[in-house]
């Protein structure tokens, strides 16, 4: 059981915040509200105290009962305390350091993390204040959670959305390090959304039978895992592996590649997505019955498959870094170059698969980008998976 402080911030999303506390509840949490002024316009502390079981504080006045609970004390009995929704005033202030209500001077007295969820109208997030705002936060060390992107109360469409109170609940555990290993709860991707695919695609040519390749999923295994490790939020969709799900990870399992691709859609939006699946290019017309041994050999009927990592890259939602992978067995630079180029990811991650690299423990890779070609030794795909982990962590803090 943790202790969090939640503080609630007028905006619409505010509603959402009692599903939180229920959530957190019943994850076995206590939870204890500060509803600010704006706050009161969306939510009733009765609400909240309803679904907390706790006193609800709304002003600084309150703590009349200063001698019973002062906010020093208030700030510093929880965990973890939370900003849900964070609105683009909130965050402002507490990007100054702000002390003029309740909420912000406990933000500013206490001695515990803090992790944000931000809500506010799309041109309110990409406004350059705000944005300079959280890159103030988390420069002071603060989590701020990569608002959700969608329509919107106020009738627009894109970033600016509450993240969904499961996504929170889930980043405020890795915040706290549950649901994570200890060693997960910090690091350069905290409050980073990354997308990872991973392993084969299974194409069922009848109930029984199906067209399949020899990846293991291993090397995308260990950059989900390597991701987790810096502290991202990461979603791993898997094709049909038989490997442990990595911790810190949310694990997605799926068997075709148009399953991969929906799956792929419904993660997004991601702060990076790293493509690391053998998607099969083409699918069968499969046979509803078992195919019977006959006279004459079946024909299979293949269309092609939709390429995920190019509508990925080439998509509304396109996330800041798309990374793909090229498995080649020749003119594996040439190649991929042309891949970066046809696709339009970011980085295209080359190995030559010529090998045993397929299924095996170590590999060679190329990373390719518009400004040239990195060549790394042979190494253990674990070590791929650092390596490779750390420098997206450092693509996507340089922006
Ligand atoms: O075109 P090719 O299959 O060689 O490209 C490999 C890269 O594209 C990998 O990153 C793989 O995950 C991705 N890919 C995909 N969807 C496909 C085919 C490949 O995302 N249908």
């Amino acid at each position: 059981m943790k202790r969090i402080l939640l503080i609630v911030g007028g905006g619409i999303a505010a509603y959402k915040a009692s599903d939180l506390v229920r959530l957190l509840r019943k994850r076995g949490h206590a939870v204890r509200c500060v509803l600010t002024e704006a706050g009161h316009h969306f939510v009733t502390p009765m609400t909240l105290a309803a679904l907390s079981e706790d006193k609800v504080y709304t002003t600084l006045w309150d703590l009349k009962d200063e001698a019973e609970m002062g906010h020093i004390q208030l700030s510093r009995q929880a965990d973890l305390i939370v900003v849900a929704p964070a609105t683009a005033d909130l965050i402002a202030r507490m990007a100054a350091g702000l002390a003029n209500d309740l909420a912000t001077t406990l933000l500013l007295a206490t001695d515990k993390p803090v992790l944000a969820a931000p809500a506010m109208n799309v041109r309110m997030w990409t406004h350059p204040a705000t944005q300079r705002n959280v890159a103030q936060l988390r420069a002071d060390g603060i989590t701020v959670m990569a608002p959700d992107e969608g329509p919107m109360a106020c009738g627009e469409f894109g970033p600016g959305r509450l993240p969904e109170p499961e996504a929170i609940a889930d980043a405020i555990e890795q915040a706290l390090g549950e649901g994570a290993a200890p060693d997960m709860v910090s690091g350069p991707l905290v409050g980073r959304h990354v997308l990872v695919t991973a392993g084969p695609t299974h194409e069922p040519i009848d109930p029984v039978r199906y067209i399949a390749n020899r990846s293991s999923g291993r090397q995308g295994f260990a950059i989900a895992g390597a991701l987790a490790a810096l502290g991202a939020r990461v979603t791993l969709i898997a094709g049909p592996v038989t490997l442990p799900t990595p911790p810190g990870t949310t694990r997605v399992d799926v068997e075709t590649a148009r399953e991969m691709a929906a799956a792929v859609d419904a993660a997004l939006p991601a702060d990076a997505a790293v493509m690391v699946a053998a998607v099969a290019d083409w699918r069968v017309d499969a046979a509803g019955l078992k195919i019977k041994k006959g006279m004459a050999a079946p024909t299979l009927n293949l269309s092609e498959n939709p390429d995920i990592l190019a509508t990925v890259a080439q998509g509304a939602r396109r996330p800041a870094l798309v990374v793909g992978f090229a498995a080649e067995t020749d003119h594996v630079i040439e190649h991929a170059t042309a891949k970066l180029a046809r696709k339009r990811a970011d980085w295209i991650v080359a190995n030559d698969v010529s090998g045993d690299v397929m299924g095996g423990d170590s590999n060679t890779v190329h990373i390719v980008t518009a400004h040239g070609v990195e060549s790394w030794e042979r190494l253990d795909k674990t070590e791929v998976a650092r390596r490779l982990a750390g420098k997206i962590a450092e693509a996507l803090t340089a922006r």
